[in-house]
């Protein structure tokens, strides 16, 4: 019975999982949704009664297996208020100065803390259980986000500790700012429309009907005040941050206690100096009244309350001429118009390129070459033309049209249906290739040192690559045709290719530039398959059940190698005596090893990249993350560490100078 049983649970996974495909990937459903709901159903009864065969791959359990047609309505048990915002320092002192005239003969104590750009979301925990998610909505009613919210790895659907019997947290989920940039670089790539900033993105991934794509995204969330309360009894503001950590809640990460307008302002600028370091985007600081006793006092105007303030910071902005628009063709074929700028500093960096996404996006803003045109910095990260001064024009500005042909090859270009992104359909592209050749050899990938821009821009120009399996067929006589390269370059390039062949598995499953295909997901593929072969061979239900791969990941891996072409590259590979397996031993890490079950971040400038420190951590047994938490057993410091040091020390977690790392090792 349970053989049979499997067979047909395997069979309508594939199925439910082929038509949420259709359904969400393609808009195209072959089949009602009755006939849907009855697949649907029999495989969840199936896996109710042999529960032997529920597995957390199942679309049933991977929240997201459900089509959710439209998200319920939730009713907040406190309503959710907004605040007053100002971008002025005056009007915060204005603020407290209202306080004290409202509490005369008291000291006021205030808190001051990051105003996250992000969502703003209820969470309901009930005995400590998470009950449903909510967004803000219109203050009182907000939608069902629940399936959402429990695909970020942050929230607890269980908190820890001694919860309260209710308890109504808020806070903002957030995309971190280096999750924006790969996802929007991964959609440029793939030809779909770039998010503006990392809020924007948060909010569309919470926006998903399908819980599956919202998995994908980087997402995370920090808790700043609660709602309803049962069966707890806070008597100030500046207590929440611990109770949160406590319970399991991740929480705000710097905060001020302030009891004056200088101490207030001075909180507000030193937030302003430090927030750049968050790994999300906040947008301002926040001033509250710590004990809750004064703020039932001050009690609330028409739409706010009298005891907080949301202060606002100037993005930064600056003005500069476009000295022209010009066309980069990305790995798979995607022309990009790319800003080339009188370079300025802008948000402590030096910018002269900017992407201006496509024509579309152009039009738009009305950007043509020659004109003044306002930079800043999105999110923090990428640099973006916000806007133009048109009243500086001469007459002498060009307006700018993408070209029919590729600039790199002269094929016609091609835009996919319902995409806006144009692309060069020519997979033999000198650029696409030149882009490829670069990646694989980039310091993230193969690192292969000495195979940067300008050579590989020499050797797809001579004819001397013609893919990247064509790096190892480079010899001495075949570079001594190049021009003003030494002897001592050629052995040396030739030298990092022979030791590029050994790199760990994940190096050269990164280096390939499958399709969505990071850092993260390519250590976790290496540590499931062990082996390139095998890869290749794994379908897509097995690629899904690898956390860090997922859906659209591992649909895009398989389709990857079902390519002749990819195939051949790897056959030519592994001739050339690329490693193409991990048969390091698997780290047997003794129980009495410092490095068992520990889990790292690594920060600050060290003496040997970040990545390869990475490596012997997890070859010995230990595990490397980005952000510091609770779990984190050690942070390893280098010079300037900022932050997360910082963090690191007020959660107790035990830090390592890079000498003292050095001596565990030894240990
Ligand atoms: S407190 C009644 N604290 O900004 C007070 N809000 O414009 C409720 N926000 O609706 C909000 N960071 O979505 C608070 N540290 C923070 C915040 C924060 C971001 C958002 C929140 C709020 C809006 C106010």
């Amino acid at each position: 019975m349970e053989s049979t049983a499997l067979n047909r649970v395997a069979e309508l996974r594939a199925a439910v999982e082929e038509h949420n495909r259709r359904y969400y990937d393609e808009a195209a459903p072959t089949i009602t949704d009755q006939e849907y709901d009855a697949l649907y159903r029999e495989l969840a009864d199936l896996e109710a009664r042999f529960p032997a065969l529920a597995s957390p791959a199942s679309p049933t359990q991977k929240v997201g297996g459900a089509p959710l047609k439209a998200f319920a309505l939730v009713t907040h048990r406190a309503p959710m208020l907004s605040l007053d915002n100002t971008y002025s320092e005056e009007e915060v002192a204005d603020f407290y100065r209202r306080l004290q005239r409202l509490l005369p003969d008291a000291a006021i104590p205030v808190v001051v803390e990051p105003k996250v750009d992000g969502v703003a979301v209820s969470l309901l925990y009930e005995d400590g259980r998470l009950r449903y998610a909510a967004t803000r909505g219109d203050g009182t009613v907000g939608d069902d986000i629940t399936q959402n919210i429990r695909t970020i790895r942050s929230v607890p659907s269980q908190l820890k500790g001694r919860p309260p019997k209710i308890l109504e947290v808020r806070g903002e989920v957030f995309m971190n700012k280096e999750g924006f940039a790969q996802l929007n670089a991964a959609r440029l790539e793939a030809g779909l429309p770039l998010f503006a900033n990392p809020r924007n993105s948060a909010a569309g991934s919470l926006k998903q009907l399908d819980p599956a794509i919202t998995a994908e995204r980087p997402l995370g969330v920090v808790f700043y005040g609660t709602g309803a309360v049962e069966g707890a009894q806070l008597t100030k503001h500046s207590e929440l941050f611990a109770i949160l950590q406590e319970l399991g809640l991740p929480a705000t990460e710097r905060w001020w206690m302030a009891g004056s307008v200088e101490e207030t302002l001075n909180a507000i600028r030193e937030l302003d100096r430090v927030r750049h370091d968050f790994a999300y985007q906040t947008d301002g600081a926040v001033v509250k009244v710590d004990a809750f006793g004064q703020r039932e006092a001050l009690g609330f105007t028409a739409k706010s309350p009298r005891w907080a303030i949301a202060y606002k910071y100037a993005a930064e902005r600056v003005e500069t001429r476009l000295h022209d628009i010009l066309i980069q063709v990305g790995r798979t074929g995607v022309l990009t118009p790319v800003a080339a700028l009188e370079p300025v500093t802008v948000s402590g960096s030096r910018v002269a390129r900017a992407t201006l996404h496509n024509e579309e996006e152009i039009q738009r803003k009305d950007i043509r070459i020659g004109d003044m045109v306002v930079i800043e910095k999105a999110g923090d990260v990428i640099p973006a033309v916000v806007g133009v001064r048109t009243e500086l024009r001469t007459g002498a500005e060009r307006e700018f049209r993408m070209p029919p042909n590729c600039p790199e090859c002269g094929s016609a270009v091609q835009k996919d249906e319902g995409q806006v992104a144009i692309r060069c359909v020519n997979s033999q592209c000198p650029a696409q290739l030149r882009r490829r050749i670069e990646h694989f050899a980039s310091r993230g990938a193969m690192d292969i040192e000495g195979l940067g821009e300008a050579m590989v821009t020499q050797l797809v120009g001579r004819g001397l690559l013609h893919d990247v399996s064509g790096i190892y067929q480079l010899n001495a006589t075949k570079l001594a045709t190049l021009e003003r390269v030494g002897e001592k370059s050629i052995r040396n390039l030739l030298d990092a290719i022979r030791r590029s062949k050994t790199r760990p598995l994940w190096r050269l499953i990164f280096a390939l530039g499958i399709l969505h295909v990071g850092v993260s997901s390519s250590r976790a593929l290496a540590d499931h398959f062990r082996s390139v072969p095998k890869l290749m061979e794994s379908s897509v239900e097995e690629l899904q059940q690898i956390s860090d791969v997922g859906e659209v990941v591992g649909r895009s891996i398989h389709a990857f190698f079902q390519e002749p072409l990819n195939r051949e590259l790897i056959k030519a590979l592994a001739a050339s005596g690329v490693k193409m397996v991990d048969d390091t031993p698997r780290a047997e890490a003794s129980e009495t090893s410092p490095f068992a079950d520990s889990s790292w971040v690594i920060t600050g400038t060290l003496s040997e990249p970040r990545e390869q420190i990475a490596e012997t951590i997890i070859g010995r047994g230990g595990k490397v993350t980005g952000s510091v938490s609770k779990k984190t057993t050690y942070l390893l410091a280098g010079d300037e560490a900022g932050s997360k040091l910082e963090k690191a020390k007020k959660l107790g977690v035990r830090v390592l100078d890079e000498k003292e790392f050095r001596t565990l090792l030894e240990s």
